[in-house]
């Protein structure tokens, strides 16, 4: 069986839509996904829990997708578990480990049970862990430097005996951070050398799945999620890796489907897309594992901003190894962030304000606050987000627009080089 049925054509792309520049929001299913959803509701519709021959035709996509996504992470199949996206994996993640320390206390009890993360997650993770502060954990949220860099230090000084897991993001969904992963497991190591245990670790993965090469086992990860409509997959579905030996306590209780963690008839059709988008992704790594189309993508755009219009900031690290390919975060002095998606989506052109999970609130980006950026700057940025899908000649058009847009802001808000305007 096959997820991604031979003849279907996977890089057509309308034109007629625009210049979607907004892939960190969310991406276009790519049609080898959209067969293989479209073939599980049409033909494999039974329940994989059922005997019958349906029942084993569905089980067997769901074997085959849960294969496509351990590959792609270089994990065992059996340490996959589906969800219904990366919030769910997030919180799965958080609360499934600290439930289950609640229900299995070390025989010493250390005290207050303490959690790390860091002050620019996703809500899908501070939530959870400032409600695990008002259930009473410790809770330490570090800090970021003025590029959004996590300092692994901090993360020395944070760790304690009783910390019980921390949990930090690998690609930053505003800035295009990554996060220094290496040096955060060489301070887990050293944590177990000293004193024989480490705190388990969980990392959200979902912008960088699909993105960089996202070997969890390599990295000594624990636990590590992703979401499936953000690499060309559908919405409403990913799933968390679970390292062999790692116990969590179930959040859904009911007929103990995914090994009993996460009871629920299976979203088949979510499934077989997220399976195909992972065979899709793992093509496109192992034909550019640098993401070197993304990058060269990306720098056209910010060199062209910077060349064309007066007064831009671009936010977040600029070295390849500290930023991830298809995030650009640029504030536009002069202009608000929500008018100039406005103005551009008029003009055909789709981009974020901040996070789009959630861009309708009016508040300004934790991330860009926890950089140090002013309100001035939080306010006139917006972000940038490319897929493999966009080509060269769209970024040059995105440019020349956004050129025009930030001339016609500016005209009407009075702003003139050199002097920022708070708005
Ligand atoms: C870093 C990060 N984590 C988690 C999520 C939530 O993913 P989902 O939409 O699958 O719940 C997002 C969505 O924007 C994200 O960017």
């Amino acid at each position: 069986m096959t997820l991604t049925p031979a003849g279907v054509e996977s890089l057509v792309r309308p034109a007629e839509i625009g210049i979607y520049l907004d892939n960190s929001a969310t991406t276009r299913p790519d049609p080898t996904v959209i067969e293989a959803v479209r073939r599980a509701l049409e033909v494999e519709y039974g329940n994989p829990s059922s005997v019958h021959r349906l029942g084993t035709a569905a089980r067997r996509l769901l074997d085959e997708s849960r294969r496509a996504v351990a590959e792609l992470l270089g994990v065992a199949p059996e340490e996959i578990i589906f969800t219904s996206g990366a919030t769910e994996a997030n919180n799965l993640a958080i609360f499934g480990l600290a439930r289950q320390w609640r229900s299995h206390r070390p025989p010493k009890d250390l005290g207050r049970p303490h959690a790390i993360t860091t002050a620019v997650e996703h809500p899908s993770v501070l939530e959870p862990f400032r409600r695990l502060q008002e259930e009473g954990w410790e809770v330490t949220f570090l800090p970021v430097n003025r590029h959004g860099q996590l300092d692994p230090e901090h993360l020395s000084d944070a760790l304690r005996p009783e910390t019980v897991f921390i949990s930090t993001m690998w690609v930053n969904n505003e800035t295009g951070v990554i996060m220094p992963l290496s040096a955060i497991y060489e301070r887990l190591n050293r944590w177990q050398e000293r004193f024989g245990r480490r705190p388990l670790w969980h990392v959200d993965a979902v912008q960088a799945v699909g993105k960089l090469p996202t070997r969890p086992r390599d990295l000594g990860i624990d636990l590590l999620s992703l979401s499936g409509h953000k690499m060309h997959g559908p919405k409403g579905v990913g799933a968390l890796y679970v390292r062999r030996g790692v116990q969590l306590s179930p959040m859904l209780l009911g007929g103990g489907q995914e090994g009993g963690v996460r009871s629920g008839t299976e979203n088949i059709p979510g499934i077989a897309g997220l399976g195909a988008a992972c065979q899709l992704a793992a093509r496109r790594l192992a034909g550019d594992p640098e993401g070197l189309h993304l990058r060269k993508l990306r720098d056209t755009l910010w060199r062209l901003i910077e060349e064309r219009i007066p007064g831009v900031i671009r936010h977040g690290p600029t070295a390849p190894d500290m930023s991830a390919p298809h995030i650009l975060n640029v504030s536009f002095p002069g202009t608000k962030g929500e008018v100039l998606v406005r103005y551009l989506s008029e003009r055909g052109v789709f981009v974020a304000t901040g996070s789009a999970c959630h861009s309708r609130r009016p508040e300004p980006s934790h991330v860009l606050t926890a950089m140090g950026l002013s309100l001035d700057e939080v306010g006139s940025s917006i972000r940038f987000s490319l897929s493999w899908e966009n080509a060269e000649e769209e970024i040059v058009q995105a440019a020349a627009i956004l050129k025009e847009v930030v001339a016609e802001i500016r005209e009407l808000t009075g702003w003139k080089p050199g002097r920022s305007t708070d708005l």
